[in-house]
């Protein structure tokens, strides 16, 4: 296979992120650490961020805009990073101000991002709102650079394609047949889709919707598989048939946690160490348990842990059952 050319890109995230093996209920598996990525700019983000930051500055960028829910991990890596970077950072959240933020929007303002909070309704239109958001930067003198929800341009989505190769040997070496992520935007999945073409590892990716519907997510994935490959002009097919997306694991709501789950994240992490959060990796180990390690000795899917752990923080008495 040709070469892959990827963009250039700043180095943030620490990696290579760990392959631990766990067991759980009787089951053994493979979990990627990608909660490890950093402390300030802990998950998944960050891979994105790498690239998308080095074209901002590439660009001459003073601000980045940026937006996500209100717990945002997106939006709290990107305002460690812009200040590590020394870029402005704004904002656009979907909720309220709070009297007493806590995890991520506690750190933002520890990295002095400046945010604005928007209902839900304003918060759909944002994309059709930048250009003029952009304008007014523009008028005082400023450089302002967008980066989408999640990160999940196609350029963004190409960070995942190091986290991939980070496991494609052992991948095959033990012949893990899928690895299951947390969908919010769809870039990560989209990204490891991508990767599985492109190393040519048989891989599933199985992705958990826990924002939009199963058919939407489904599209947003292979739309923005599709818009990378075509950065990267490479001669390889996506195989729509490697993506399933479990559905039905977010009906609480994507703010919410549903009892079930929260006794199961308890019940891992005081088993494990390991630590799930209640928007994204806890929906999708739920999954991931209901799915793959029921009654059975081992696990032959991987499962990938995106990170979030700051928006443990909001949910601390749902966590303790107060
Ligand atoms: C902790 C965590 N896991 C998973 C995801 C989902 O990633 P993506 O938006 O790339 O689908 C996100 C962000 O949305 C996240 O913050």
């Amino acid at each position: 296979m040709k070469e892959i050319n990827l963009p250039q890109r700043l180095t943030l995230a620490n990696t290579p992120t760990p392959v631990q093996r766990y067991e759980f209920e009787g089951a053994q598996f493979f979990m990627k650490r990608d909660d490890m990525t950093g402390m300030e700019t802990s998950g998944n983000k960050i891979r994105k961020l790498e690239f998308l930051l080095a074209d901002a500055i590439r660009k001459r960028a003073d601000v980045v805009i940026t937006c996500g829910g209100e717990q945002s991990n997106h939006a709290r890596a990107t305002a460690a990073a812009c200040a590590m970077l020394g870029l402005q950072c704004k904002l656009y959240l979907w909720g309220e101000k709070r009297a007493n933020p806590v995890g991520n929007l506690f750190l933002n303002e520890m990295f002095g991002a400046e945010m604005e909070f928007v209902n839900k309704k304003d918060y759909l239109l944002i994309d059709e709102k930048i250009p003029a958001i952009i304008a007014k930067y523009k008028a005082k003198g400023l450089n302002a650079y967008y980066i989408p929800e999640g990160g999940s341009s196609p350029l963004g989505i190409l960070g995942y394609l190091e986290s991939f190769s980070e496991c494609a040997y052992l991948l095959r070496k033990d012949k893990i047949k899928g690895i299951v992520t947390a969908a919010g935007s769809g870039g990560t999945a989209a990204g490891l889709l991508l990767a599985s073409a492109l190393f040519n590892v048989p891989v599933k990716v199985f992705a958990v919707n826990v924002l939009y519907p199963k058919e939407v997510m489904i599209d947003k994935i292979l739309a923005l598989a599709e818009s990378a490959l075509a950065i990267l002009n490479l001669p390889v097919n996506i195989d729509t048939a490697k993506l399933e997306v479990l559905d039905g694991y977010s009906e609480e709501g994507y703010k919410a946690i549903s009892p079930a789950k929260i006794q199961v994240i308890k019940k891992f992490a005081r088993e494990t160490g390991v630590l799930l959060d209640p928007v994204y990796t806890g929906k999708a180990f739920y999954a991931y348990k209901e799915q793959f390690l029921k009654g059975k000795k081992s696990s032959n899917i991987m499962f990938l842990h995106t990170g979030g752990l700051y928006g443990v923080f909001p949910k601390v008495k749902e966590y303790l059952g107060k």
